[in-house]
């Protein structure tokens, strides 16, 4: 009877929890929908201008509070892109929509408005503190190419595709930075696919137009390969057998191993489960050359011989990391102390830019000594929103204490009431004016390794433990789940995982 009872309140608790929930969830929903008037811009107020709308300026412009300066968002993106999912959208086991939220959303949650300007920042001048911006969208109007005036600057462009001038590689491959390139690559495969069932397609040609080549073994590379090969084994292999015994993927690294930065424990074993999927891996190999069919390369073979190696392929994925955008490297080049700086903007402990007044920045874009992740930039904009935030009630607080110290002398009969007034705004402002540097805490690293597999390099009680497997995938579906922007991304993206388990990707080519 006693089991029977406690039975019967689990159960009660778990329908109220759950209730709870989807009432926690409608509350956001109608939120959003309905949200409160937003207060103008006040013109005596800075004018604080962001660059991009990637995860160092979304999470600055998360945590701002937009009341205390005149915000300006300038983006060629109208939209915050979830990265981490990206390489699922290559194969449309997620949709490319569920990991995109819109910045007019974002903004429209502020207290204080909030401009965006869709257009792409070309040059920075900080000696007239100006940004020169222009249009990139398809649709123009007479206006094109403007300058923007800034009192305070955070530059957030993140960084692009490195090539290392490689020839043919920006005219022949895929890279895998943006949504429109993980449509190519989606598109890419199913043409590879189509092409390769073509009538009498000669068997040379099916196996270069199936074999599909990722260069580059970072995570990016390694995750982009494994959910090529799922897709295969889901779903093409499935939909189009007579082409399937073809199926290829190659993953090349210039180093002697993949996933460089991951534990020695990891990297053997994401080099094990590539075997067992049948990825094939050519370590120590460097690529030179990229034509429209193949891909050329240098391997060096265990007796330090070096040797000419030809890939042809019908897919070819370019992930070989960062690369510093041209109106970073201008503004680098305007600025002396940034002479020696390779990487991007040399910043300090506040993220200051090195040699430049009132520039900061975030992500991939500045160098702070840590690795050009999403974890460093969000936890960068944090700060930074922060510092702004504290700033600001410094400034306010200050005024106060002027004004208040101007009218001592004028009002004599409430000298103590003003000092007692003063002395509180003085405690409050040793108080916020005490910001700490710049901390960057390594949560750790996640990657997805195909076959529902993940490796994990997770901090734990300032330890570090490293773990791989079925359970490690779980824990990498749900980290993902909880760091998704919005609610209404977690329930797409949640969405879109059953559905494709439930009826399988979706083979056609748009
Ligand atoms: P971004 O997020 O790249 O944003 C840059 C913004 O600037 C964009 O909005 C862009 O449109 C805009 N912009 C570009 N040029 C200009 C211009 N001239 N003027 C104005 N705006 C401009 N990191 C992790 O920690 N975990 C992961 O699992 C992970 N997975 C990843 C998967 C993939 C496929 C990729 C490519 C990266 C992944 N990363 C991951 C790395 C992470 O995405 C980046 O480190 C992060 O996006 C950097 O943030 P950011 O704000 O500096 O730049
Ligand atoms: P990366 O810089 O981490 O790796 C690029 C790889 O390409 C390197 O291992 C390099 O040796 C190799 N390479 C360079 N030139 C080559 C050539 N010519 N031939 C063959 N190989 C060559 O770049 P990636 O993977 O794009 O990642 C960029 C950043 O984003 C990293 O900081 C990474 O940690 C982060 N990221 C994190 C993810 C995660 O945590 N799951 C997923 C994706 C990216």
């Amino acid at each position: 009877k006693r089991r029977f009872r406690t039975l019967r309140w689990t159960w009660r608790l778990t329908y109220l929890s759950a209730l709870a929930g989807v009432a926690y969830i409608g509350y956001g929903v109608y939120q959003d929908r309905n949200p409160e008037p937003q207060a103008e811009p006040d013109p005596s107020k800075k004018t604080l201008v962001i660059l991009g709308t990637g995860w160092g300026s979304v999470s600055l412009l998360k945590r701002l509070d937009t009341e205390n300066y005149n915000v300006i968002v300038i983006s060629p993106r109208n939209y915050f892109l979830f990265t981490p999912l990206l390489p699922s959208c290559t194969t449309g086991t997620i949709e490319h929509r569920s990991i995109m939220e819109p910045i007019r959303t974002i903004l429209r949650s502020k207290k204080a408005s909030v401009k965006f300007y869709e257009a792409e920042a070309s040059a920075v001048d900080p000696d007239r503190k100006v940004v020169r911006i222009f249009d990139t969208s398809e649709v123009k109007g007479d206006m094109i190419e403007t300058e923007v005036p800034y009192d305070m600057l955070v530059v957030g462009v993140g960084a692009e595709n490195a090539t290392f001038g490689i020839p043919g590689v920006r005219e022949h491959s895929c890279f895998l930075k943006e949504i429109g390139d993980a449509q190519r690559i989606r598109k890419r495969i199913m043409d590879c696919v189509e092409t390769a069932a073509f009538k009498d397609q000669s068997p040379e040609e099916v196996e270069r137009l199936m074999h599909m080549v990722v260069v580059g073994g970072g995570p990016t590379g390694v995750e982009f390969a494994g959910e090529l090969q799922d897709f295969f084994e889901e779903d093409i292999k499935k939909l189009v057998p007579e082409i399937s015994d073809r199926f290829k993927v190659t993953l090349i690294e210039a180093l002697p191993n993949v996933l460089p930065s991951f534990s020695k424990q990891l990297i053997e074993y994401t080099e094990s489960t590539f075997k067992e999927e049948k990825i094939n891996i050519h370590t120590k190999t460097v690529v030179k050359k990229v034509t429209d069919k193949t891909v050329e390369a240098e391997v060096t073979r265990a007796d330090g011989t070096k040797e000419k190696v030809t890939f042809p392929y019908g897919l070819l994925v370019w992930a070989t990391g960062n690369a510093v955008r041209p109106v970073v490297k201008d503004l680098m080049d305007r600025i002396p102390a940034q002479k020696n700086s390779r990487r991007g903007l040399a910043v300090n402990e506040y993220l200051v830019v090195q040699g430049a007044r009132d520039i900061w920045a975030v992500g991939d874009c500045a160098v702070a000594g840590y690795a050009p992740t999403a974890q460093v930039a969000s936890q960068e904009g944090n700060f930074l929103a922060r510092l702004f935030n504290n700033m600001a009630r410094t400034e306010a607080l200050e005024s106060k204490v002027r004004e208040l110290s101007s009218t001592l002398n004028l009002q004599p009969g409430n000298t103590a009431e003003i000092s007692r007034e003063i002395e509180e705004y003085e405690r409050q402002l040793r108080r916020i004016k005490d910001v700490k540097p710049f901390h960057y805490s390594h949560q750790g690293s996640l990657a997805y390794i195909g076959s529902e597999k993940a490796v994990a390099d997770v901090t734990w009680f300032n330890g570090n433990v490293a773990a791989a497997g079925g359970l490690t995938y779980l824990f990498w579906r749900s980290a993902y789940i909880s760091m998704c922007f919005s609610t209404r991304n977690r329930l797409l993206v949640i969405n879109d995982w059953v559905k494709s388990k439930v009826f399988g990707r979706d083979l056609s080519r748009e």
